[in-house]
This record gives C-alpha cells, structure tokens and sequence, in this order.
C-alpha cells in the first residue's frame, strides 16, 4: 500500500559561488515552501566539490555500465540525486548561460541513468536564477531556462516551474517581495502542496 505521510526528500543543487547570493536565495525560498509542507531538504555547494568535466568516454552510456568512470565526488552526488523525490538547482546568470558549475554538473548527469534505470523518471524539478541585467531575454537567462527545460524534457524529469530575476549584490533579490513569494509558492507546488 502505497504510504501518503511519506516526507519528500529535496536536493538544493547551489550553482553559484556565493553562498549569500541572489540564485540561492531563491532556491532557499523554493526549499522554504516545501519544508513548510513537511518536506526535507539537504544542500550541495557545487563551488567546493572536487568533480571534473565529462570526458565523453561513454563508459556510462554501456548496457553493462556501472556509472560514471570518473572517480571524484560527482560520485556520492548521483547517489542522493536518485534518492530525492525533488531537486531544485540554482544557478547565476554568467555570460547568458548558467554558471560553469551549474553545467558542469548537468554534463555529468549523462551518467545517472547508468545507477538507476529511469533515473530521472518522476523528479519533480525547479529552477532558480538570477541575473544582472533588468530584462530576462537580454541578460542571457532565457538560454538557460531553454536548457533546463529541452534537457529535462529529454530525459523524461518533469520540471515543476522556474524563478528568476534581477539582481546585481548578494541577497539582493530579497527585497523582491513578489518573487520570493513565488519562489515560497513553488516549493509547495514541488511536493505537490
Ligand atoms: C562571471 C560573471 C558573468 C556574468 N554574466 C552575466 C550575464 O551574462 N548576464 C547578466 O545579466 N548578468 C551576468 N552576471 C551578473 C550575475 O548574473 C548576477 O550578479 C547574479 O545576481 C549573480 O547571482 P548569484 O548572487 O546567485 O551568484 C555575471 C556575473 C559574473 C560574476
């Protein structure tokens, strides 16, 4: 019988480099709506972990893989991307696209099918940018929101919503009232609240 009181696990993927800034402020709002709603959430800082590029082996891509050939620590990060029922990533603007941690990270996600059939089958996603120009299109960020979207459409993820928006210092966007009470609102929507 299926258990209807079970917690949903979130997993905050912070893309930026600035623990105070302006995407994780977001993400920490996402996370802030469903943890209200009996969800619990655990972080990864990207900025501080030791993991490399893909290098297109396509070791992961084998019927008879066993994962992602490289040994660093993407490798414990793949085993709780299966575990949540949830993620929410954030990330900055940097030169229209998403940071170099976000997407390094993404090119390593090829891989996670190789740990689980279906991997990605039933994760409830949300993003969250930010960036420095006033306007969505010219800032560069509608590239990345494409991104998320095409690559996890691709991959059969279901992405739940997005939350972006301007702002230049750290923990500016804050002031924001309205985005942070959608980015409030979509971490409910996340785990189905
Ligand atoms: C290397 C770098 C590149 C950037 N490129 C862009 C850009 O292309 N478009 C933009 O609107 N803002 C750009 N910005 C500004 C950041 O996106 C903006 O300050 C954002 O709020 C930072 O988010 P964070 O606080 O989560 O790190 C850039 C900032 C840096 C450091």
């Amino acid at each position: 019988m299926e258990n209807n009181n079970k917690v949903s696990k979130i997993l905050v993927v912070q893309g930026s480099p600035r623990k105070k800034g302006n995407s994780i402020a977001l993400a920490e709002q996402i996370a802030k709506g469903a943890e209200s709603v009996g969800a619990a959430a655990e972080r990864i800082y990207l900025h501080d972990k030791n993991i490399s590029p893909c290098q297109a082996c396509y070791a992961c891509q084998r019927p008879d893989s066993s994962g992602c050939a490289i040994d660093d620590e993407m490798q414990p990060i793949y085993k709780k991307l299966i575990d949540a029922d949830c993620w929410i990533i954030a990330s900055p603007v940097y030169w229209f696209t998403m940071s170099a941690q976000t997407k390094l990270f993404m090119d390593r996600c090829f891989a996670l099918q190789a740990y689980k059939k279906d991997a990605f089958a039933g994760k409830q996603i949300a993003i969250a940018m930010s960036y420095g120009d006033t306007d969505t299109f010219n800032s560069g960020c509608v590239n990345a929101l494409r991104t998320f979207q095409d690559a996890f459409r691709y991959v059969g993820a279901n992405m739940v919503g997005m939350v972006y928006g301007s702002a230049e210092k750290p923990g500016e966007i804050k002031s924001n009232q309205s985005l942070m009470d959608q980015a409030e609102a979509l971490g409910k929507k996340l785990v189905g609240k």
